[in-house]
C-alpha cells in the first residue's frame, strides 16, 4: 500500500535493525484518515472471504481494525491482554509469549462476541514473531469460528512470524512488508 509505505518513510524511524517507531500515526497518536485508507485496503483484499467479524488485540490494533470492520460492514471484537475483574464469565483464554517484551500474557476473548458460524478476520498493527496472531487464531478456533486470515499493517518479514503463519495455513496480508532495517534505513519487500 503505497500511501502507507510513503508515510512510514516520511514519519517512521528505524531505531536499529529490529525496531521501527511509528508513534506519530499508529502507536501513540493515530491518523484517522490514514487508518480509514488502511481499513479500506484490508476490506478490498478480503472482500471475497465472507468475513462476518473482525477481531484485534488491544491496543494498537484497534484503530486499523475498527476501520476495516466499518469498511466491511461487520462488528469488531477486542481481545484483551489484561483481565478486568468484571470480565470473568464466558471467556476463552490463551497464553501468548512476546519475544519483543520477553514475557507472557493471557489473551482473553468474551465468548458472547464470537460464534461457530463466524468467519473472522484478525487485524493487528505489527507482525514480528507471530505469537500474538497465533494466539488470536487459537481463540477464534476455540470459539468454534473460522479464521479467514490476518491483516497486518506492518510486517517485519525478516522475522519469522509471516512464514510461520503461512506455513500453518493462515492467509496473511501485510500492507507494508518491511524487508530490512538499520539505523535510519527502512526497505520494503
Ligand atoms: P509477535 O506477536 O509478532 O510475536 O510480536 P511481539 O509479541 O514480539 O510484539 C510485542 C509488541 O511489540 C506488540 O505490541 C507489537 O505490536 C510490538 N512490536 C513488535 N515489533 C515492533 C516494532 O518494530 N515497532 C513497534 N512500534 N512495535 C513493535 P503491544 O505490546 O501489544 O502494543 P500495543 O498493541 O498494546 O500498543
Amino acid at each position: 500500500m503505497e500511501l502507507l509505505k510513503q508515510r512510514i518513510l516520511k514519519d517512521g524511524r528505524a531505531l536499529d535493525e529490529h525496531v521501527l517507531l511509528v508513534d506519530s500515526f499508529l502507536n501513540n497518536q493515530v491518523d484517522p484518515a490514514l487508518m480509514r485508507a488502511v481499513g479500506e485496503e484490508f476490506a478490498a483484499r478480503f472482500k471475497d472471504a465472507g468475513v462476518t467479524r473482525v477481531a484485534t488485540i488491544e491496543t494498537s490494533g484497534i484503530a486499523p481494525a475498527v476501520m476495516t470492520a466499518e469498511a466491511l460492514g461487520v462488528p469488531m471484537v477486542i481481545m484483551k491482554k489484561s483481565l478486568s475483574s468484571i470480565l470473568k464469565d464466558d471467556i476463552l483464554q490463551t497464553e501468548v509469549f512476546s519475544f519483543t517484551k520477553n514475557k507472557s500474557y493471557t489473551l482473553t476473548l468474551k465468548k458472547t462476541y464470537m460464534h461457530p458460524e463466524d468467519r473472522v478476520l484478525v487485524i493487528d498493527d505489527f507482525l514480528a514473531n507471530g505469537e500474538a496472531a497465533f494466539g488470536a487464531f487459537r481463540l477464534v478456533e476455540a470459539a468454534g469460528a473460522t479464521p479467514v486470515g490476518l491483516g497486518t499493517v506492518i510486517a517485519k518479514v525478516f522475522q519469522p512470524g509471516i512464514d510461520k503463519l503461512r506455513e500453518a495455513g493462515y492467509r496473511v496480508e501485510a500492507l507494508a512488508p518491511v524487508s530490512r532495517m538499520g539505523e535510519n534505513i527502512i526497505e520494503f519487500e
